[in-house]
């Protein structure tokens, strides 16, 4: 007798007593770990989505862990029967943005300038000796999302990128949003969220095709709990009011001068050259990060005359106006809906996924479903785009409501379950949306500027990179601006990572304007609860009137 155990996608019998880690190897699946399967590295962690009691209970090495996540070399099968399904942190099909566009920061406006040099056989860091050889040298930029990484590997000294890697971020086990993550840590204490990430980490460099001894410095941009995270800094002033990164009280209390980060590569467990460094870029603000921060080397604010906004909606959007004079950062914390989160059938980017929606006049609803397969779910994009769609087609009001009340619309039933959308679920959206559009309102006042001044409006991240701008604009998730305005400029994070790793001279560049960002705090904002109840309507924010198409 046996269980049918569906492990990332793959089927096979399992047994009874094998452990879900044995189960995974003899299927080819590639668990991390690093501590052999003795329950100590914790990096093994799995999400099991179905037949649960069919394993055998946690134990000890898994008081870590909530809800339906566990280590897989501590579980094993408990059943003769049924089945189990379970999958590891790294689900690997993510549509996750990798690739920056339309940037002004393209190929050669800047030189060449990497911190990494050579001296005939001795390779310099910095100047200092640490390593002699003749090969190539490289870097890393890595961007640190809440929810998905991505790694560039780059020659340092033609500046080409050699290959990437991205992977859902595995510290989901400890939450889905940054506040989620402070706490567990804060409860953890034993650097699990760190670990594994490590683990994942490792795993990608490895698989790079040079050797992981001849990189010598990566640069890390991401938001500032993941990037304090990976530092193994304590984040809980982070989840605390006013929001502070530990490097920024460090400042204040005058034993630091900048929220730079700096450790050996060896320190942090980087499979790498262990006298490498790992810089992690300066933040803003406890919610405005280091990924921001990149954005703006990306963007070549530091050079910039014209009026800019970039906007990156996530979980926290951040929010940056401004030119080379003046510039004014926020953060708006929107939650989790966008990206599929408290949503009835939301989810990631992930195959059978909804992206696109349009409804037809006779009533059929045309779907795009990510990957060649059944829909489940819902994933941001598409839920912006059937917002829209109930607005265009007056099946929903500004304020949210169906025109049959209460009913559920059905985007798609092709799937195991049908995908369905309620107006419970336009209310935690049309909150998120509130927030993104105060921070948007405040931002713009406190500059001194109305939407028709501003001269190009960036649309950073994965999320950004994908809305339909149209159904953006309709809904009031951004501003109503002439199409010639808008740049969905993708992964300017990674981007500005690279810059940072190829240009001392752009380094200090970026430490020198982070300095002079004024930052906006919306929650202590007068006007904050005004313009959040004013945003939460489905309908155009400022500028011209959107196309009817
Ligand atoms: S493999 Fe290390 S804890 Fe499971």
């Amino acid at each position: 007798m046996s269980v049918e155990l569906h492990f990332n996608g793959l089927v096979a019998p399992a047994a009874p007593g094998e452990t879900l880690f044995a189960c995974g190897e003899r299927l080819g699946i590639p668990v991390p770990t690093s501590c052999k399967k003795q329950g100590k590295c914790k990096e093994c962690v799995v999400e099991v989505t179905a037949g649960m009691d069919r394993l055998s209970p946690p134990g000890p090495e898994e008081k870590h862990l909530k809800g339906n996540f566990r280590l897989s070399c501590c579980t094993r099968i408990a059943a003769e029967a049924g089945t189990v399904r379970c999958a590891t942190m790294r689900r690997g099909t993510m549509k996750i943005e990798k690739h920056a566009f339309a940037l002004p920061t393209g190929p050669r406006t800047w030189q060449l300038d990497p911190a990494v040099t050579r001296d005939g056989e001795r390779i310099l860091l910095d100047g200092v000796e640490i390593d002699r050889g003749t090969g190539p040298l490289h870097g890393l930029a890595i961007d640190l999302g809440t929810t998905t990484i991505v790694i560039r590997l780059l020659n340092l000294e033609t500046g080409e990128v050699i290959a990437d890697s991205s992977f859902e971020n595995p510290q989901r086990f400890g939450g889905s949003d940054v506040m989620a993550r402070i706490q567990y840590d804060t409860e953890d204490r034993t650097k699990t969220l760190q670990r594994t990430l490590t683990g994942y980490l490792s795993r990608a460099i490895t698989e790079f095709p040079v050797d992981p001894r001849s990189i010598y410095e990566v640069v890390l941009a991401g938001n500032s709990t993941m990037r304090d995270l990976f530092f193994r800094l304590s984040v809980h002033s982070i989840g605390q009011s006013p929001y502070q990164s530990l490097t920024e009280l460090e400042i204040a209390a005058g034993t630091r001068t900048t929220t730079t980060l700096t450790d050996t590569a060896r320190r942090l467990g980087l499979p790498i050259h262990p006298q490498a460094r790992v810089l992690g870029l300066p933040i803003i603000s406890g919610h405005v990060g280091a990924d921001a921060a990149a954005c703006m080397l990306a963007i070549d604010l530091a050079h910039e005359e014209r009026v800019v906004a970039v906007m990156d909606i996530g979980t926290n959007t951040e929010l940056i106006v401004g030119n080379r004079h003046k510039v004014l950062a926020a953060s708006c914390p929107a939650g989790p809906a966008f990206e599929g989160g408290q949503i009835t059938c939301g989810m990631p980017g992930l195959p059978g996924a909804i992206e696109k929606v349009r409804l037809h006049d006779d009533g059929r609803v045309e779907t795009g479903v990510i990957g060649d397969v059944p829909a489940e779910g819902l994933c941001g994009s598409g839920l912006v785009d059937l917002l829209s769609e109930l607005r265009r087609t007056g099946r929903m009001n500004e304020l949210g409501r169906f025109e049959e009340a209460g009913q559920d619309f059905v985007v798609a039933s092709d799937g195991d379950r049908p995908v369905t959308f309620n107006e419970s679920d336009v209310n935690v959206l049309a909150q998120a949306k509130g927030a993104n559009v105060a921070g948007l309102q405040i931002a713009f006042a406190e500059y001194g500027i109305d939407y028709p001044q501003l001269d190009v409006f960036y649309l950073a991240g994965g999320f950004g990179r994908h809305l339909n701008l149209e159904s953006s604009k309709r809904i009031g998730l951004i501003p109503n601006l002439p199409a010639d305005k808008i740049v969905q400029v993708g992964n300017a994070s990674v981007e500005g990572a690279c810059i940072a790793l190829l240009s001392r001279a752009k380094r200090a560049e970026l430490e020198a304007l982070v300095s002079r960002v004024q930052h906006c705090r919306l929650e202590t904002h007068p006007g904050f609860f005004d313009y959040f109840v004013e945003g939460c309507q489905f309908a155009p924010v400022g500028g011209t009137p959107v196309a009817e198409s």
